[in-house]
């Protein structure tokens, strides 16, 4: 039977039953909308903390390649419709709606080969997310890829993966050649009648290869430097040919979304903002960690419920980046009231960006802070563009005067104005990426900078200087002994 007819076929089955008779698990109930916490029964990554083996075996069990087949056979266009209507946003940062984003790719073909692209390049610094999801629960993503790529019409996939990320390569590695030897991939992928091949490709390490069009050029064997744009890569991507680039997590919930229903997932979080996320939290919290919520939940119930609070307590709190380092920092007041979604941290002046949440509190010399990304935004620039090659070291210079009070106050407003001409002036984002944390210091920490320009010698280099771990025992055996060092999951 060929596939159109199988699916047509299906399409009528399933509508019959209705959606439900896709789902695997315990029914879910629909929520209200609003952020109500995630019970473990509705977490998509199950083995984000590897008490399970991540092999096909295990993968299996917890319900991954359930009905694969019978998804596949609804057709790429009820595939984007769900994951239009399960209202999924990218998870790579930008948060563009992924559904719509599929549906950009060509429905015919003009001769060329479709390619799904997946970022795997994870170098924004605090984020970490991927990385969990590659080496404790690969087959979420492998599964993924062909869903998203059969949606796209895509003849394979492309995994980058940043050169760092060594073990995660060799876990992926293998649970790709172990979906190719039960069939899940390749020649008539899970019996669907369907090719689909995915290629996994180590980075070397630089952060642009992140940005989209530098990942295909570096995929391509040249050095990754961003694209002018247009040509979208949905038109002219990887080889000439149509692709599209998007995040492992986005792809990695694709199944669990069209298993269970784009109204399960939709059902977390507030309007435009929906469905389950993963939080990568560190700083000085008491126990950092990676973990699945539901979208809008609030900051403070974030830190408290998942990692144990402020290592002293909340009150201590100065400052937080709630998205990974590109998106500007946040003072306590907005903290407070911070709920982590795309919409309320954007009407802060901030962003969801990656959800790489970092918590700074109180021993923290936030000039330093944002001066030591100035530093890391400067030595990623691929130098392309002027504002971004000089802007970005201007920002570093001006801001190492500044962190030792060695600056003048009218050089405040001109270091905001070197940001503002970066800003929206570049190729790519990158140029965005290193003026917003300057300029949520400005907003929010002004008068710190004034105040050591007032009196420099109340900078202190070494209490300031913040070191990684002393060695000394942890403080939070307690808690993490109540809640399971971690492990969260009972198995
Ligand atoms: C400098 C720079 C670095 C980026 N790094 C990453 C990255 O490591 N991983 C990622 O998924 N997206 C990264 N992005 C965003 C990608 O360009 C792209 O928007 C994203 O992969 C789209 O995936 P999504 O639609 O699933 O969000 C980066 C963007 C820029 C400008
Ligand atoms: S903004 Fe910076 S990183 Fe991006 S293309 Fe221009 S120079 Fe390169």
């Amino acid at each position: 039977m060929s596939l159109i007819s199988a699916s047509r076929r299906a399409v009528k089955a399933v509508s019959q039953k209705g959606i439900r008779s896709l789902s695997s698990g315990a029914e879910v109930l629909a929520g209200s909308g609003t952020y109500q916490g995630l019970t473990d029964e509705d977490r998509i990554f199950t083995n984000l903390y590897g008490e399970q083996d991540w092999r096909l075996k295990d993968a299996l069990k917890r319900g991954d390649y359930h009905m694969t087949k019978e998804i596949m056979c609804m057709g790429p266009d009820w595939i984007v419709q769900e994951i239009k209507d399960s209202g999924l946003r990218g998870r790579g940062g930008a948060g563009f709606p992924s559904g719509l984003k599929w549906s950009f790719m060509p429905k015919e073909t003009d001769g060329r080969p479709s390619f799904l692209v997946v970022n795997a390049d994870e170098s924004e610094p605090g984020t970490c997310k991927d990385r969990e999801i590659m080496r404790k629960d690969p087959h979420k993503l492998v599964e993924g890829c062909l869903l998203a790529g059969y949606a796209m019409r895509a003849r394979a996939a492309y995994i980058y993966i940043r050169g760092e990320y060594f073990n995660e390569a060799v876990v992926l590695d293998e649970a790709i050649h172990e979906a190719y030897d039960a069939g899940l991939i390749g020649k008539n992928a899970c019996g669907s009648g369907y090719d689909f091949d995915i290629f996994l490709h180590r980075g070397a390490g630089a952060y642009i290869c992140g940005e989209e069009t530098a990942l295909i050029e570096s995929l391509e064997g040249r050095q990754g430097k961003p694209r002018l744009k247009p040509p979208f890569p949905a038109g002219v991507g990887v080889f000439g040919c149509p692709s599209t680039v998007t995040n492992v997590e986005t792809v990695a919930v694709s199944p669990t979304i069209l298993r269970r229903g784009a109204s399960w997932f939709s059902s977390f979080g507030n309007e435009n903002n929906r469905g389950t996320k993963l939080f990568g939290i560190s700083g000085h919290v008491k126990n950092p960690c990676v973990v699945e919520e539901s979208m809008s939940i609030p900051l403070q119930e974030l830190i408290e419920k998942h990692c144990g609070g402020m290592r002293n307590g909340w009150d201590s709190l100065q400052a937080c980046i709630p998205g990974g380092s590109s998106v500007p920092v946040l003072n306590k007041a907005h903290c407070d009231e911070a709920i982590m979604e795309f919409d309320d941290l954007r009407s802060r002046g901030s962003g969801l960006g990656t959800a790489a949440v970092t918590m700074f509190d109180n021993t923290v010399d936030m000039v330093g802070a944002i001066r030591r990304l100035s530093h890391f935004y400067k030595h990623e620039s691929c130098g392309q563009c002027t504002p971004c090659r000089e802007g970005t070291s201007w920002l570093e210079d001006v801001l190492i005067r500044m962190e030792k009070g060695d600056a003048d106050k009218r050089e405040i407003p001109m270091l905001e104005e070197i940001s503002r001409q970066i800003e929206g002036q570049t190729i790519c984002a990158l140029g965005d990426a290193a003026a917003w944390p300057v300029q949520g210091l400005l907003r929010h920490f002004k008068k710190d900078i004034e105040d050591r320009i007032d009196d420099p010698s109340s900078f202190d280099a070494e209490a300031a200087f913040q070191k990684s771990w002393s060695g000394d025992p942890f403080d939070n055996a307690e808690w993490t002994k109540e809640h399971g060092g971690g492990l969260t999951y009972a198995s």
